[in-house]
């Protein structure tokens, strides 16, 4: 447990406060000059946005709704951090995963490319020659960090990143450049499938746990910040002190395609109670487990209601009724499943924090008649954690792709079940999926499900603290 005070202005913004954004560009790029680019890393550090700014920003937001506005105010928040080719680039060692002893099981040091087949992605070739089938971009070892900045809108992050590469000018050259959008009017907030995104991230112990709404136990810091001090870990390298791991994913997802096939898969007349079962959640983000069998827009919204549930006492009966195990949240935090179970410990170690942002446009009327996806959308995933073998490798590969999830592993004595996998987010190659339990009135019944989430790309990267990107980063050796 973190005891000392959390330093904000050390912290990269995005981390544990958010960088408030309607929009957000990446900018992934290769170091070509170590020494310019060091140079270059100084003059940026100012305009890196930390967690007190951010926090700042988002008062700024608060008190404009407060007094009754609706518009804009014009801001942008620029945030950083490196893969493991762009830290050796620049020399720089001690960024990997605590007690991985092989360096090529370390999803950090091998870079995700490599962990691609690992973590469910479809490609071609065996064991370590594995390629995955992504955009070519995110090739092996291709990028060697990611700028981004988010802000109110286009003009203003435009701006900020022309600046941006002013000051980087040819240490160096872009990879790819991808802007995200938050999707518009009544649907802000939702992803491109419709479900309101951003409910449940973890909130922290001594950060915001006082007068937080009602969810899931807050969490210690290091769940989420590499180089905390502790006991056992007094004084931790410059480098990792209050950095955190991002991981980061390329998600295309086949709309229409998910559309008609709640059209064809209702159950019991019911198409959004299909949809609803595979993600725990209405759209509106009331969830299932709370409200089974009908949306209630007033809970979706309402954060002293919407994150208030446990799934108390369903794994010991094995029988689905109010939420499948296979459901996106249920997979991805199984909240009493493991509580109830002694396991609060084990549970809180894989929290990640979520930022992500949608990308592309909206579906148009052509791609809805025909039911096919004629242009790319989908979701630019974000997560932070202390530890990728914990975070997001981890329920991923562990538990959204494998099919045991949750079973047994938690309490023998419990009734075996086989789930399938994660509804949303499993990964099965190129294949389909095989779920059980969406219907409540067959919970043993299985449903194959196409994959709507096809990965074209995705990095791991370190988010160094403001310190360690001046005195170890931008140092010059
Ligand atoms: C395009 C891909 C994805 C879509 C459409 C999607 C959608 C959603 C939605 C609608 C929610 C419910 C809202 C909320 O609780 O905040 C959610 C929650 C969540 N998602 Fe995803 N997600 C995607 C990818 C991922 C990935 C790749 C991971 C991690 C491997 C992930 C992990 C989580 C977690 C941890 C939660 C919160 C669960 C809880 O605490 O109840 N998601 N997602």
């Amino acid at each position: 447990m973190s005891t000392t005070p959390l330093d904000l202005n050390n912290i990269q913004g995005d981390i544990l406060v958010g960088i408030p954004k309607k929009t957000q560009t990446y900018f992934f790029f290769a170091i070509q000059d170590t020494t310019l680019f060091r140079t270059a890393l100084l003059a940026l550090i100012p305009f890196i946005k930390t967690a007190a700014q951010a926090q700042a920003d988002q008062k700024s937001i608060a008190d404009h709704k407060l007094k009754g506005l609706t518009t804009l105010i014009p801001m942008t928040g620029t945030q950083i951090a490196f893969s493991n080719a762009g830290l050796t680039k620049l020399g720089i060692t001690g960024v990997a995963t605590p007690g991985v002893a092989d360096p090529n099981s370390d999803p950090f040091l091998e870079g995700q490319f490599k962990d691609s087949k690992n973590i469910g992605d479809a490609g071609t070739g065996p064991g370590r020659d594995f390629v995955p089938a992504w955009d070519p971009a995110f090739g092996n070892a291709n990028i060697h960090g990611v700028i981004f900045i988010g802000g109110s809108d286009h003009l203003t992050v435009d701006a900020e990143l022309a600046k941006t590469k002013l000051i980087l000018g040819l240490s160096v050259k872009e990879v790819i450049q991808i802007r995200g959008d938050t999707r518009p009017k009544d649907q802000s907030g939702h992803e491109h499938f419709g479900f309101l995104d951003g409910i449940s991230n973890p909130t922290i112990i001594g950060f915001n746990d006082k007068n937080a709404p009602p969810g899931p136990k807050p969490v210690d810091r290091s769940v989420l910040l590499t180089g905390q001090p502790s006991t056992s870990n007094p004084g931790p390298a410059p480098v990792l002190v209050d950095g955190s791991f991002l991981a980061f994913r390329y998600l295309f997802q086949l709309v229409p395609e998910f559309n008609q096939f709640l059209k064809q898969n209702p159950i019991n007349g019911d198409s959004e109670l299909l949809g609803a079962r595979m993600v725990g959640r209405w759209k509106s983000g009331a969830p299932i487990d709370v409200t089974p069998t009908q949306d209630n827009p007033d809970i979706g919204k309402d954060p002293q209601r919407n994150n208030n549930f446990f799934y108390s006492g369903e794994l010991a009966k094995g029988d689905q009724t109010r939420c499948p195990y296979s459901a996106h949240t249920r997979k991805t935090n199984p909240r009493a499943d493991f509580t109830e179970h002694g396991l609060a410990d084990q549970l809180n170690q894989r929290r990640i924090m979520r930022r992500g942002i949608q990308f592309g446009p909206e579906v148009t009327t052509e791609e809805a008649n025909n039911n096919r996806s004629i242009n790319g959308r989908g979701l630019l995933f974000v997560c932070y954690q202390s530890d990728l073998t914990k975070g997001f490798q981890f329920i991923q590969k562990t538990w959204a792709n494998n099919p045991g999830f949750l079973n047994t592993a938690v309490d023998s004595n419990l009734k075996p079940i086989q789930p399938g996998l994660d509804s949303i987010i499993g990964q099965n190659a190129d294949q389909a999926r095989g779920v059980v339990g969406t219907d409540p009135a067959n919970p043993d019944g299985s449903l194959t499900i196409p994959r709507f989430i096809v990965p074209q790309g995705g990095e791991y990267f370190f988010s160094p603290s403001i310190s360690a990107l001046k005195n170890v980063i931008a140092h010059i050796l």
